[in-house]
């Protein structure tokens, strides 16, 4: 007797933590006996890592959710990723916990992305231009408007070593490019004892810099990159690291408002100034370097004066591009207690100005 074959289709939504994280997932599923497929009418099982980071990422999920109830009414599906994180976290109130829950409704298994996949579980790399290495997980930092460090937990910091490993066998599958990620990949390290660092260099402090400058001497990678990088801790062993040959010129570093009073309400600790003055400093290091941003519109109170002073930054800078988002509230963030004051035709208004100022230069996409 032939028996039929277990597939499984993944549909990843949000940042490359969620593509990284994916990667492990399809190769747990495959170490189980499933083969992945791109036919999700004829999938065994279907898997959606989900992104909650705004309104419009989480009606996706619903959207297909109820597409695939539709389609298939009896099989299995799987919710993995931040939607999952948030109903498993303790620190998330009962009340947005319920909330989710209820969104999700009946026929749906929520399951966290660490019980489908740890990092003892090689990743399923397609092949693309970038190997995705994970270094942290999480985030400590709580900006008033963000879910992640309720979806993914506070930061855990993954062993220099296992790192170092992982972008060997990288290179050893023939990548010559790799991408590190973390929410804040600046604090990478700060919860890891330094014993557990064989590789300390006299001069180098912050862990963050360390690895760049180690794995910066594995022979056959070619370029390194990474994301997230935010102004608080970018100490200058990280700009000093960030000037080696094979890091990206390209930086992107999240400024989400050009106005200190926003800024503090975000909880984002530093001013436009500073902001500046840093871009300043890397700029004067490495001449060549290329800035991106992300940039949120429509903050709670964000006066026009206020989104002024955003557009003002962004002239002062010049980034290469942004990720404009309109504010979107997240239950169970800071932010969400505050009234969401700003219409949405008018963060419409902002978001085309700083898309036609930053990504749309001469009238055209860059
Ligand atoms: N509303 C709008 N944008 C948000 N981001 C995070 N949370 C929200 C929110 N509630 C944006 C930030 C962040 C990016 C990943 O998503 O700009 O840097
Ligand atoms: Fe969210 Fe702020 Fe953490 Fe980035 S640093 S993941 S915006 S809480």
């Amino acid at each position: 007797m032939v028996r039929k074959k277990k597939t499984f289709y993944l549909k990843t939504f949000g940042c490359q933590a969620n593509v990284a994280d994916s990667q492990r997932i399809a190769q747990a599923f495959v170490n189980n006996g499933y083969q992945p497929t791109k036919d999700v009418q004829s999938a065994t099982v279907v898997i959606i890592n989900s992104c909650l980071v705004r309104q419009s990422a989480e009606n996706r999920i619903w959207g297909l959710i109820n597409n695939l109830k539709k389609l298939k009414p009896n099989r299995k599906i799987i919710l993995t990723g931040c939607l999952a994180g948030c109903i498993g976290q303790k620190r998330l109130s009962q009340q947005a916990k319920n909330l989710f829950q209820k969104r999700v409704g009946k026929g749906v298994e929520i399951i966290p992305t660490k019980e489908l996949a740890s990092f003892a579980i090689p990743p399923l790399r397609t092949k693309n231009d970038f190997a995705l290495i994970p270094i942290s997980q999480g985030c400590n930092h709580f900006c008033s408007y963000c879910i992640v460090p309720y979806a993914r937990g506070l930061e855990k910091s993954r062993p220099f070593e296992e790192i170092i490993k992982e972008a060997q066998e990288a290179v050893n599958q023939g990548f010559k490019k790799i991408l590190l990620i973390g929410q804040n990949v600046n604090s990478y390290g700060k919860d890891l004892k330094t014993s557990n660092i064989k590789h300390q260099t006299a001069n180098i402090h912050t862990p963050f810099a360390l690895l760049l400058a180690i794995l910066h001497k594995i022979p056959d990678i070619e370029k390194i990159s990474f994301l997230t990088s935010n102004p608080w801790d970018l100490t200058d062993d990280i700009v000093e690291a960030m000037s080696l040959p094979k890091i990206d010129r390209y930086l992107h570093l999240p400024v989400q408002s050009g106005d200190d009073g926003i800024l503090r309400k975000m909880n984002r600790p530093y001013t436009a100034k500073q902001y500046l003055n840093l871009v300043k400093k890397i700029r004067q290091r490495i001449p060549e370097i290329k800035i991106g941003t992300d940039i949120i519109v429509g903050f709670p109170g964000e006066s026009k004066r206020a989104f002024e002073n955003t557009v003002k930054l962004c002239r002062q800078v010049g980034f290469e591009k942004a990720y404009i988002a309109k504010y979107s509230p997240r239950p169970g963030t800071a932010a969400f207690r505050l009234k969401d004051d700003i219409s949405p035709e008018e963060k419409k208004r902002r978001w085309k100005i700083l898309e036609e100022l930053i990504n749309k230069k001469n009238g055209a996409y860059t």
